[in-house]
């Protein structure tokens, strides 16, 4: 049976997503010029697909890194954050810019950041493909300083967000039937 039949609306669409990707990456190249030693730091494994195509329309130099966490088990939130895989690399004195998918309670990316920031780097700032409507961007410990898109608080697949680690690999951003995940 066709994953198509799984959603129940597109939210944000292929070309939406590449439009606005190339409307982040102008804005990081710009504030990032001055900067030699940009690490993006993709949170896997939901940012992959973001980051594969944010990192190919940057005109700034980089490079890019990935740690691997997990905090879900299908659609509940477990309550804490997990590391599965550390960077490779020291970011030491790096200017770091996490990419991650989705930002939903905002506990995995304040973990990362704070992780990140005990490690004496230049700067740490974050890149965030979706916010679900509600979640304060700028609240404790947060801090968005890039967002791609606002979204209404439902269960979204695609481009690289999963659900039991599926989905990930359609074009767009949608939601998932409500059958499916409640
Ligand atoms: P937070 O820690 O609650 O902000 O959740 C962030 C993580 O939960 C993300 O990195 C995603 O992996 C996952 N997540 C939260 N909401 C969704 C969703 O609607 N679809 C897919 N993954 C999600
Ligand atoms: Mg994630």
């Amino acid at each position: 049976m066709s994953v198509t039949n799984d959603i129940e609306r597109v939210l944000v669409s292929k070309e939406e997503i590449s439009g606005r990707i190339s409307e982040l990456a102008n804005e990081i190249s710009q504030d990032y010029a001055d900067a030699d030693s940009l690490l993006l730091v993709s949170i896997l494994r939901g940012a992959f697909i973001f980051t594969a195509d944010l990192a190919r329309n940057l005109t700034v130099k980089h490079s890019v890194d990935f740690i691997a966490l997990a905090s879900y088990q299908k659609s509940t939130s477990s309550g804490e954050v997990r590391m599965i895989s550390d960077l490779r690399q020291s970011i030491e004195g790096r200017h770091v810019l996490i990419v991650e998918d989705i930002v939903d309670s905002g506990m995995t990316l304040a973990y990362m950041s704070n992780l990140l920031r005990e490690r004496n780097p230049a700067s740490v700032k974050s890149c965030v493909m979706v916010a679900k409507e509600g979640v304060d961007i700028n609240g404790s410990g947060l801090g968005v300083d890039y967002l791609g898109f606002v979204i209404p608080d439902v269960w979204v697949v695609g481009y690289g967000l999963d659900y039991d680690d599926q989905y990930r690999t359609l074009p767009y951003i949608a939601e998932l039937k409500p059958g499916i995940y409640q």
